[in-house]
């Protein structure tokens, strides 16, 4: 019996007992069943949850790349690997094969060997959503250099952070990025974020926009010649099991992003199963996430997943807004798409444009739609049921996150029968368990708590990149031996999971997961300002939008206070990039703190809610006085 797929909703219950009373049988059978490897492992899982230590098949040799691209080419050489729909309508979409990924992914990793990289070396890629990402991620992991990919919204200093974290060797970057109706300057990012970075030798740019750029001699070379100089057969590098793949960053509680360190065997296992059963992916079926590949979803989900099986993928370059708002639409009549996989906040946009835009086209080719990155509310899920799917293609509601690698929690179209809002059942392997504030499991059903998983799964992140001491307290010491999400979830009567939100300092808007604490400290680094808090509050369209409390240092500041906003607006932009800009900015004389010191958000939380029904207990506010001021001076 193959433990690959689940074709009904007994058999996902059979494997689901399988992977939880013999999880080295089940995970060794699917890596045995559905694998090149140069060497089998040892040992299928090992970890020590007390001291964030896991390692999944280790002493195996693979090469993750030689599984998404070599091994299919007898069967599948001539088949398309990659759709590349770019961002002008009018611009012919390129049908890049297998034979020719492999081409393209060999001479690109034969110029990163002559470039001087070499095993282990990190390369921070920063590029729009063209063909050249993909290749470049794959070029890394074909040599065994650690990507990390940074998402080309990032502003200079936030890619320097990211860049000296790792000490990245080379960038990979292009002129520019085209973004609906505009142009952005990466390469004058680059520059502007590598005044600061010693460790880069070498910046290889691709050509995009064909714009006049600066290079630096010694430092700087275009990518296209090189390309044509290489050969285009490689030999790939041997990995272990356990050798990192790539680093992700991702928003943490404190100013510093974490680099999340995905490792070799796990996650391709972890990606290509849950990639195979959440999508219900067959042979000839036309994929397409809409996210970017500097998220993980774009990692796990436009790359690794499908081309571990063999699928053809959509790489989308522009917005859903342009030309217009039928764009996506346009998109999946186009290419026939089958599975398509986008966010809630994506949808939200979307929906309140006209009806016309979405019905003008039959998207009778959909067979599953699925959203991911954010609790996707009533009214959305509805509407992309009805809208989209036709009220006929089941739709998953997937959840995971940077740290899982893969999905975690999510129906499995034409098994697991949805529930608006929900994201059901686990996955086979994952074992979820909501705690209580006294650190007890809480059983039963019909109950909230926060969500932990309390086995390791292959997918998981093992470290965090030069701090394992921080991924060990974020994520395993809230609640002794199990891996606290940040996340609270609901168990319904049947045992479904609804994830509620972050019950952390993270807020996510439009899908992107931002922390507090580095928005803070970028405002607190504005002349005027004294100390500021950040909280979420809803927003119809992103989900949550960033409300700002801000002390300025001298009260009775006489200067405009609109000119501040835009001020500390532009410092955050600047910082973190514009996606963290603030909609509301609050000047206020204080803020609630506790005697020790602590910010009480859930206050501000209320108040940038507009709920002013019940502040809950405020006996421990050092300066209780100022949560009328707050709530009278609520924008
Ligand atoms: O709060 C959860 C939310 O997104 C967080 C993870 O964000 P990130 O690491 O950026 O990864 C996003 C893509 C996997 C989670 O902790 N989240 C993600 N998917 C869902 C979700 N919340 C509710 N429902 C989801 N389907």
């Amino acid at each position: 019996m193959s433990y690959y797929q689940v074709k009904n909703l007994e058999q996902y219950f059979k494997h689901y007992n399988k992977s939880i009373r013999e999880p080295r049988k089940f995970w060794g059978k699917i890596a045995e069943e559905n694998f090149t490897w140069y060497q089998q492992w040892d040992k299928v899982v090992e970890f020590n949850m007390a001291e964030a230590e896991i390692s999944w098949f280790s002493g195996a040799k693979v090469n993750i790349v030689k599984n998404c691209i070599d091994r299919h080419l007898t069967r599948r050489g001539n088949k398309t690997a990659i759709i590349f729909e770019p961002n002008d309508p009018k611009e012919e979409a390129q049908h890049i094969t297998y034979n020719e990924l492999y081409q393209r992914v060999s001479k690109m990793a034969n110029v990163l060997r002559e470039q001087g990289i070499e095993k282990g070396d990190r390369v921070c890629i920063y590029l729009p959503m063209i063909p050249e990402l993909a290749v470049a991620v794959l070029a890394c992991a074909r040599i065994g250099a650690i990507h990390s990919v940074v998402f080309a919204g990032f502003s200079a200093s936030a890619v320097a952070t990211r860049i000296n974290d790792s000490d990245c060797k080379m960038v990979i970057t292009s002129d520019g990025g085209y973004r609906g109706n505009k142009t952005i300057d990466l390469k004058g990012i680059i520059d502007e974020a590598l005044t600061t970075c010693p460790s880069v030798q070498t910046v290889l740019v691709a050509k995009r926009i064909n714009s006049d750029v600066n290079m630096t001699a010694g430092r700087d070379q275009w990518l296209q010649p090189l390309l044509d100089e290489a050969s285009d057969n490689n030999v790939a590098e041997i990995m272990d099991a356990e050798d990192p793949l790539f680093i992700l960053y991702t928003s943490g509680s404190t100013g510093k992003p974490k680099g999340m360190v995905h490792t070799t065997a796990g996650y391709m296992v972890y990606t290509a199963y849950t990639f195979k059963n959440v999508f219900n992916y067959e042979e000839n079926d036309i994929y397409w996430c809409t996210a970017d590949i500097g998220w993980i979803t774009g990692h796990s989900y436009i790359l690794y997943g499908p081309l571990l099986n063999g699928a053809t993928t959509v790489i989308f370059e522009g917005v859903p807004s342009y030309p217009d708002f039928s764009r996506f639409w346009e998109v999946i009549e186009k290419h026939k798409v089958t599975q398509f996989y986008t966010a809630p906040t994506a949808i939200r946009s979307l929906a309140k444009e006209s009806l016309d835009f979405v019905q003008r086209f039959p998207l009778s080719s959909l067979k599953v739609i699925g959203s991911v990155g954010e609790p996707i509310n009533e009214e959305a899920w509805h509407w992309y049921n009805d809208h989209v799917g036709g009220k006929r293609c089941p739709l998953v509601d997937t959840w995971w996150q940077t740290e899982t690698g893969g999905i975690m929690i999510s129906p499995i179209p034409f098994v697991t029968p949805t529930k608006p809002t929900y994201a059901t059942l686990p996955l086979p392997g994952i074992q979820p368990v909501l705690m209580d504030e006294k650190r007890n499991e809480i059983e039963g059903n019909q109950v909230v708590g926060s969500l932990c998983i309390k086995f390791p799964w292959p997918g998981i992140a093992r470290t965090i990149w030069g701090d394992h001491q921080r991924y060990k307290d974020t994520y395993f010491s809230t609640f002794p031996g199990k891996y606290f999400t940040g996340d609270g979830a609901l168990r319904d009567e049947v045992g479904y999971y609804r994830i509620t939100g972050r019950v952390d300092d993270v807020v996510i808007v439009s899908g992107h997961n931002l922390g507090t604490a580095p928005i803070e400290d970028a405002i607190n680094e504005h002349p005027a300002v004294a100390e500021s808090a950040i909280v979420g509050f809803p927003h119809d369209i992103k989900g949550n939008a960033l409300y700002g409390y801000v002390i300025l240092k001298e009260t009775g500041e006489s200067r405009n206070q609109d000119n501040l906003r835009n001020e500390i607006n532009q410092l955050i932009s600047g910082q973190i990039g514009p996606i963290a800009k603030l909609d509301k900015i609050q000047f206020v004389s204080g803020l609630p703190k506790t005697r020790s010191g602590k910010i009480m958000r859930r206050i501000l939380r209320k108040i940038a809610e507009g709920d002013f029904s019940n502040f809950g207990d405020t006996t421990t506010l050092l300066n209780p006085e100022i949560v009328e001021e707050i709530k009278d001076g609520r924008l």
